[in-house]
């Protein structure tokens, strides 16, 4: 059972540090965003976090000139609606959602890292995100113009690096939640905008073509051109 809830109005101070964030990175040339690794602006960004998630991070959320890059490729005006598939603690709709007007929704299994994101949007007086608590197995993708997916499922392959012990993983869950990732893209309309971050792109069915690859090509942009695979 998915269980949906929208975020509110909070206090003023983290907006301010945010903004104060974003006019930074905008003064920083297009060079910069071509290397992103551990970085000034991931070690501010993640101070809104407790030091277990902040920890983290490196590894599990996506660094902040992703998160740049990534909103660029798949909003194209106010009203696109993205969904970020696993968006752990919210770390790129929290960055995509300060940057631009359009409405970025998370979905996530875990719910300590739900409230960890809700906290910070709301924190933000960030209106424009929404953080869902549930497998994304139970949510359908009809209604979002632009999906976000940096290694949702990548977690039951490599187990050593998983970010605790609080929900099933395996190889079958990987299958089963890439295919079911892959069935509702393949379902949505042509124009279709996905970004995957990293990994192997295995949830992108193939009546999507990369149309862009950035940061070596670490950053792809998905286009859904065509109803059926060629074979089909
Ligand atoms: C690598 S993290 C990426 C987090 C976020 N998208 C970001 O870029 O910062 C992947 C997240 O997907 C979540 N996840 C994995 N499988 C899921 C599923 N079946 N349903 C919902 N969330 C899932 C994990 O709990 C984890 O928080």
């Amino acid at each position: 059972m998915v269980e949906k809830d929208y975020v509110q109005h909070g206090s003023e101070s983290f907006r301010i540090e945010v903004n104060e964030l974003i006019q930074y990175l905008s003064l920083l040339d297009e060079e910069f965003f071509d290397e992103p690794c551990s970085s000034i602006e991931d070690e501010h960004f993640d101070q809104i976090y407790p030091s277990k998630i902040r920890e983290l991070s490196s590894r599990h959320w996506t660094p902040v000139s992703v998160a740049v890059e990534a909103a660029k490729l798949l909003v194209r005006g106010p009203r696109t609606r993205v969904l970020d598939v696993g968006c752990g603690p919210g770390k790129f709709c929290l960055v995509a959602a300060a940057l631009t007007d359009a409405r970025f929704t998370g979905i996530e299994q875990r719910s300590d890292l739900v409230a960890i994101a809700r906290r910070a949007a709301l924190k933000n007086c960030l209106t424009n995100v929404e953080i869902i608590h549930g497998n994304v197995t139970d949510f359908a993708f009809t209604g979002y113009d632009a999906f976000y997916l940096y290694n949702p499922f990548e977690e039951n392959m490599f187990q050593r690096q998983k970010i605790d012990s609080s929900v099933p993983l395996s190889k079958a869950l990987f299958e089963k939640y890439s295919g079911y990732v892959a069935d509702q893209l393949g379902n949505m309309p042509i124009g279709t905008r996905v970004v995957t971050y990293g990994g192997s792109a295995s949830e992108i069915p193939a009546c999507y073509d990369c149309k862009q690859a950035l940061i070596g090509d670490a950053l792809k942009l998905w286009i859904k051109t065509r109803e059926f695979a060629p074979e089909d």
